[in-house]
This record gives C-alpha cells, structure tokens and sequence, in this order.
C-alpha cells in the first residue's frame, strides 16, 4: 500500500450516478452542475457525474462537469462493453483528472443474466478493464453484487482487472446484503489473497437496504479500504448508498479509534445537503443523522438545560463544524423554565424570576395544546393583552373561481376600526385572496410556508391552514381552521401579518428569532 493510502481515506460522491438513479430524483442538467461544483468545492476526491452511453443527457452532463471541476476526478460509468467504455472516455476526457468506472455483475445471479459462463466473463473483464486503461490511466472496476459472489471467482476476477490495468478495485454491496464484520473481512481478505492488491486501491460501495451502509462502509475502511463511494443525504437506489456526511463525519469524530482523514471541508456539507434535497425533491427525514433538522435539536427540559450549561453533554460534534450556525433549543412540551428564559433572552425580553414563573405555566399550557411553540407565541404570552390588539381583522370574503379564468377574491376587511373592500385576481382562489389581503395591507413579508391539513377526513373536513411569514429576518405565523380552506387560508395570513405588526411594536425590525443559540445566550 503506498503512503497516502494508509491513513487517508478518498471519497467518492456517485450523487450523480448513483443517487440520481433513485425514483423520482432525477435532476436538471444545471442542477447537475451545480451540485457538482459544491462537490468540487468541499473536496470530494473524486465525482462520479453520470452514466454517459445512458442518455445523451447524461453524456452532456458529465462532460460539461469534466470541463468545469477544478480539484476532483471526474469519472464516468460505463458497462463491460466496449461501446460504453468508448462514450465514457468520451464524456471524461475534457477533465484534468479523467477516470472511467466500468462494472459487470459477477454473483451466480447477475452472470445468468448475459448468460456467460466463468470463463466467459472473465475474459470480458480482462477485455474491458484493458481497453479502458488504453484510453485513460485511471480506471476504476467493480464487480457488481461482490458481496454475493463466490469467494474464489471473486479472487480471480479481481486479480484479472489489477493484471488488465484497474487503479481501483471497488467492491460493492449492491443489494445492501453484507454485515459489518463481514465487510471488513471480505477486504481485509481480498488484499491478504490477491497478487498485486497491495498496488491498487481499494473501495467500498455500500446500499442501505438494511440500515447499515455506513458502518459498512467504515469497516471496509477497517478491513484495509482507501475509497468510500457515497451520495449526498444517502440518496440512491431502493434505500439509497452511504452517506457521505456520516462516514466523513464519523471518522471526524471518532478519529480515537478510526485514525482516518478526509479532504472534506465539513463546514460546507449542510449547505449541499439542502441543494440535494431541494433539487431532487428528496426531503430529508428530520431525524436523520447530522444534517437532519432535528440532527442538533434539543427538546427535553433535562437536555435544553444541560446543553445551556455545557454544548458537551448531549453534544458530541459542534454544529458549526457542519455549516449550521447553532444548536436548536426548540420550545415544547418537554421544555423547562431555563431554556423558557433563553428563548425570551434571544427575543430581546428580558423577564424577572416571578414573571417568568407565570409566564411558565402559561406556556405549559399552551404547550400541552400545541406541536410546536413559536417566537410569536412566546411573545403573546409575554403580553398580558394575549395576542395583542387585532390591527387586521377579516369582515367578509367570496371568491370566485373555477375552469375558464382566473379566480377572483372580495374581500372585505376591518383595519385600524376602518371597512376596506378590494377585488383581485390570482392564479387559483388562495392566490387572490392573499393579492387582495396584500392590496388593502401592503407589506413586503415574504411567504414563507403555506402548508393545508385535512383535520379529519371527507369532503366536509375542517382544514388547518399555517402560513409563515418573514420580514427583514422576522418570522411570524399564523394557522387557522375551517371547513372552507379559502378562508382558513385568509384568516391564517391575516394573523401572522397581526402577529408581525405586533412584533414590530415589542422588539422593533430585524431581530434574529429564527433560531435559538446557546452561544448566543451563555
Ligand atoms: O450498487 C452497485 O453495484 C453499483 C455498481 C454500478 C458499482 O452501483
Ligand atoms: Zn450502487
């Protein structure tokens, strides 16, 4: 193994290939360059851009992000054919780093498919790892369901893709089969077996289909693997691949007993975790590991007080390392009286020990009632008025809209003890009705959130409706039910706009209330 091998660990990002294989993440070609560039940018080693003979779509991405990447190896994948092998070098060539991945099944199930005897495909690979090392220097192989491979023919077709010209040997889990100590033993064994296997590098490729593609894929590393494949946010097939912000992350902070590095800047990986998400339409699961909303959250009394005191009790990485800007202390049910006095600190009310008693148990209360307690529902409670006055009151509200044209929304509203009435337009009945809210009450909040839920079921369902607002840095909501969505709708806008022009009365523009930080108020 040569000296970078030992201690450094690459990392291969098949967000690209892999992860847009997923059902329904199929990306833009922008889109693709973009994340491509972040890629390249937080020093993924090496991106695996797509599959080039798959789509002319594919081929253009690929080789637009070879042309563009400034530090990483652009791959490309290709099947053991030599067409695909051609198109491959192809797409790659314009990249300073070019590497071609050419891949064939090679378990008793995925040989049935061509219909090739042992022989016959190992002749195929020594045929296709050959041409593709005539083309390029780096070439990558991977034989396809390793995992499920015998443990002799896998031996043998590794050693005949290192004597045909492989710089790495990938070993996939493709059906997300193999266990941990399995992992590490199947490389670990590979390597001790195979002539010339202390010259090449060996990967692991994981999928998830049982929960354990990261560990895995760290005790390949274990095992003697110098290559992690992985996708951003797990995406990939069936229950996607590795994740890359867990394995990058884990050896971060397990170093003690994983004394691996990465070239990663981990400060940049929330930032394309949430382009990942939002280009794919992927939305991350908020309890997901590291860079799930809920991934440095702190709801229960016993944790928020803690965390108050020392980040390390309940915190074993620092969210800034990450790219967010602080810990979340989001108020609930579970919450005490001290992360209560944080939160009111952050808002800029500053309460005595027997105000903040009262204020408590208020907030119990609602607590009990509601999921989740916002600034602005913080603030109500500070007011002894309750919500405060009502500047926007809604009076009365008929819309009009159907097939063949725009709807159109009256509304009549109260403002300041005035009666207003405005007719507007809009792309559908909510559409109008906030243009006519917006033209009797001009304000430049931005919508944030608007989010329908059917309360019970039927046609006849009460539905709550929640709005988010924000104005310079000031977020407010507002939910209301009904029956009539349309009108659940206005009178949900309404209050949060109520709710902001009584927020600008207590704390004045541009305080931050997004988030609490525990930085911000020790
Ligand atoms: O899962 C898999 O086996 C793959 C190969 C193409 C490497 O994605
Ligand atoms: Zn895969």
């Amino acid at each position: 193994m040569t000296d970078i091998q030992k201690d450094r660990v690459l990392i291969f990002d098949t967000t690209l290939r892999d992860g847009e294989q997923s059902p329904g993440a199929t990306m833009t070609h922008d889109e693709k360059l973009e994340i491509a560039e972040l890629l390249d940018d937080m020093g993924v080693d090496i991106i695996e851009a797509g599959f080039p003979i798959a789509s002319e779509g594919d081929f253009r991405a690929v080789s637009e992000i070879a042309e563009r990447s400034k530090n990483s190896v652009i791959c490309g994948l290709a099947r053991a054919q030599l067409p695909d092998i051609d198109r491959c070098a192809e797409a790659v060539k314009k990249s300073a780093r070019p590497r071609i991945h050419t891949f064939i099944g090679t378990s008793p199930l995925h040989r049935a498919i061509p219909n090739l005897t042992q022989d016959e495909m190992a002749e195929r690979i020594h045929e296709t790892v050959t041409h593709a090392r005539n083309l390029v220097d780096n070439v990558q192989w991977s034989p396809m369901d390793a995992t499920r491979t015998e443990w002799d023919y896998l031996c043998r077709v590794v050693e005949i893709a290192i004597k045909a010209g492989a710089t790495t040997i990938n070993i996939p889990d493709t059906v997300g089969y193999t266990a941990p100590v399995e992992s590490a033993d199947l490389i670990k064994r590979l390597i001790e077996t195979v002539p010339g296997a202390d010259e090449i590098v060996f990967a692991t490729h994981c999928h998830n289909d049982l929960g354990m593609a990261t560990a895995n894929a760290l005790a390949a590393v274990a095992g003697g693997a110098r290559q992690i494949e992985c996708t951003i946010n797990g995406l990939g097939e069936r229950a996607g691949n590795t994740a890359l912000e867990e394995v990058v992350m884990a050896l971060k902070v397990r170093g003690d007993i994983m004394p691996y590095t990465t070239g990663i800047d981990t400060k940049k990986i929330m930032h394309i975790s949430r382009r990942v998400s939002t280009v794919s339409g992927f939305v991350v699961q908020p309890n997901k590991a590291i860079v799930g909303k809920n991934a440095f959250a702190h709801e229960s009394g016993i944790h928020q007080d803690g965390m108050l005191k020392n980040a390390e009790t309940f915190e074993i990485m620092r969210p800034e390392d990450v790219g967010i800007s602080g810990t979340s202390l989001p108020l609930g049910k579970h919450s005490g009286r001290a992360a209560l006095r944080a939160k009111l600190k952050d808002l800029g009310v500053d309460v005595g020990d027997n105000q903040l008693k009262d204020i408590f148990v208020r907030f119990k209360d609602l607590a009990d009632r509601k999921k989740e307690v916002f600034d602005d529902d913080i603030l109500a409670l500070v007011s002894t008025t309750g919500e405060g006055e009502e500047h926007l009151k809604l009076v009365n509200l008929k819309v009009v809209c159907g097939t063949g044209g725009q709807a159109e929304a009256e509304l009549e509203m109260e403002i300041n003890g005035d009666d207003v009435t405005a007719i507007c337009k809009g792309d559908g009945p909510v559409d109008a009705t906030f243009k006519a809210v917006r033209d009797l009450h001009p304000n430049k909040a931005k919508l944030q959130l608007y989010q329908v839920q059917a309360v019970t079921a039927g046609t006849d369902a009460q539905a709550t409706v929640s709005v988010k607002l924000e104005e310079d840095g000031v977020i407010s909501t507002g939910q209301s039910a009904d029956t009539d969505t349309v009108v659940a709708s206005a009178k949900a806008y309404i209050q949060a706009l109520n709710r902001l022009i009584v927020r600008r009365e207590k704390v004045g523009p541009g305080v931050d209330t997004k988030e609490i930080s525990y930085r911000d108020v020790t």
